[in-house]
């Protein structure tokens, strides 16, 4: 298996792209399924989880697949025939957003097969309220043989309250909902830019929803959709990791695409530990401090700071000047990251959910193993502040969400290498 080999010590400068964002586009290209004919995506990133969802489609029937040469971010999904909507245990267990096809197959097929995901590295992550939806939609939900069976002949318009906020779950009951008869209004819904970047995906394609980025979403039914032509937005969560690359780095770097508004939480932090940030040039510039300061530091739902940020600011904090806290309250296991930054001389106890982290003088390379994708990032970033060499085992998390992390580093000046296996 392929390993990432860092030299820690250069301090990162320059100017880098942020790559279109993973959980715009799987959630996106499952939406594809509401119409027949070719929708074309654009600045779809380049990684293991969009082929994963490339190949959910294939499975069923679509075209799916991503262009070549300079199109190479371009994938385009055809919808000719028949399908049989199903999404085998073998896609499923390897990305759980595979469920992403659910709500859109009942809604356009009336039936929809799709293995039951498992729990993950990060937590167990039920999806009691993708299913609570669909069935006040009017689906009929079985669970056979680990897969979630759903029917129905039509949908119809409901009020759904989900009983908790949930990225996906949204995503799913409003795709469900745009084919359905009549007003669905779902409530307490998530407010991510990528739930609002699926809506206007859908509103593109003849759908007719209101309040996406908000709690509240209303959808009218409409009785058929139109493919579409759309260019996903950016990855927040990567460009707030090549932000934190520059500050733990000692750097100075431009983050070209990023986008403030969808960032603020993490601004604030990084703001509030040191760093001078600026908007210019479509981007964000985030300068390191000499000092960093210890920040405290509590996930939740968007506008919240994001789950997907804390094993990276928490990297940041082990060399903090003081004691920072850490509470994670999105997944109950989503601190793997600390027992491998132990090994790189990190000074942290975990509380429950909490982690304390005492800013340390340096950190030490070390070889240490990526648990999952956005705790592989964070042990990339330490290893670009330690001294010596780190290297990062189980590399295939790192590809499944991160468009050629070790390349943009490089770019900027970091000593870093992909050692094939
Ligand atoms: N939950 C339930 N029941 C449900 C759905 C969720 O109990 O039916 C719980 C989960 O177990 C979790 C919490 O609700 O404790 C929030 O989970 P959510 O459903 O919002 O997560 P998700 O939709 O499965 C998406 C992202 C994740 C990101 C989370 C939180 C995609 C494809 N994935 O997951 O991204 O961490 O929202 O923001 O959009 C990542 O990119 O590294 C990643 C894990």
């Amino acid at each position: 298996m392929d390993k990432i080999v860092v030299k820690g010590g250069s301090s990162l400068s320059g100017e880098v792209k942020a790559s279109g964002a993973k959980n715009a586009a799987l959630p996106i290209l499952a939406s594809s399924l509401l119409a027949d004919g070719t929708s074309t995506y654009r600045n779809v990133p380049d990684l293991v989880d969009v082929a994963t969802m490339l190949k959910v489609l294939n499975t069923m029937g679509c075209e799916a697949e991503r262009l070549t040469g300079r199109q190479k971010n371009v994938c385009q999904v055809t919808i000719a025939g028949p399908l049989t909507p199903e999404a085998p245990y073998e896609l499923v267990k390897t990305m759980r957003a595979s469920v992403l096809v659910l709500g859109p197959l009942v809604a356009r097929y009336g039936r929809a097969r799709v293995s039951m995901p498992g729990g993950c590295a990060i937590g167990a992550r039920p999806i009691d309220q993708h299913l609570k939806g669909l069935k006040a939609l009017g689906a009929e939900i079985t669970l056979t043989e680990g897969y979630v069976e759903a029917r129905a002949k039509h949908l119809k318009g409901a009020t759904i309250n989900f009983d908790l906020i949930t990225v996906t779950g949204t995503e799913n009951v409003m795709m469900a909902a745009v084919l359905a008869k009549g007003r669905t209004v779902l409530e307490n819904c998530a407010r991510e830019p990528e739930v609002e970047e699926l809506a206007k995906v859908l509103n593109k394609m003849g759908a007719r929803i209101e309040g996406a980025g908000t709690s509240v979403i209303t959808i009218d039914g409409v009785d058929s959709l139109h493919p579409v032509e759309h260019s996903i937005l950016p990855d927040r969560i990567e460009a707030g990791t090549l932000l934190v690359a520059a500050a733990i780095s000692g750097g100075d770097v431009l983050v070209k695409h990023a986008v403030p508004e969808h960032l603020e939480p993490v601004l604030q932090k990084l703001r509030e530990a040191g760093c001078t940030l600026t908007t210019e040039n479509g981007g964000i510039r985030c300068k390191a401090p000499k000092t960093i300061h210890p920040v405290n530091i509590t996930t939740t739902e968007h506008p919240g700071f994001p789950t997907d940020m804390q094993a990276q600011l928490m990297v940041l904090m082990c060399v903090a000047n003081g004691t920072s806290v850490i509470s994670e309250n999105i997944f109950e296991n989503r601190f793997m990251h600390v027992a491998e930054l132990h090994r790189m001389g990190a000074d942290i106890t975990i509380q429950g959910p909490t982690a304390v982290v005492k800013g340390v003088k340096k950190l030490s390379g070390a070889p240490v193993m990526a648990t999952d994708l956005r705790a592989s990032a964070s042990l990339i970033l330490a290893g670009l502040r330690a001294e010596g060499r780190t290297e990062v085992a189980r590399v295939y998390h790192l590809d499944r969400g991160y468009e050629r992390l070790e390349r943009k580093l490089r770019s900027l000046g970091a000593d870093i290498r992909r050692v094939k296996a």
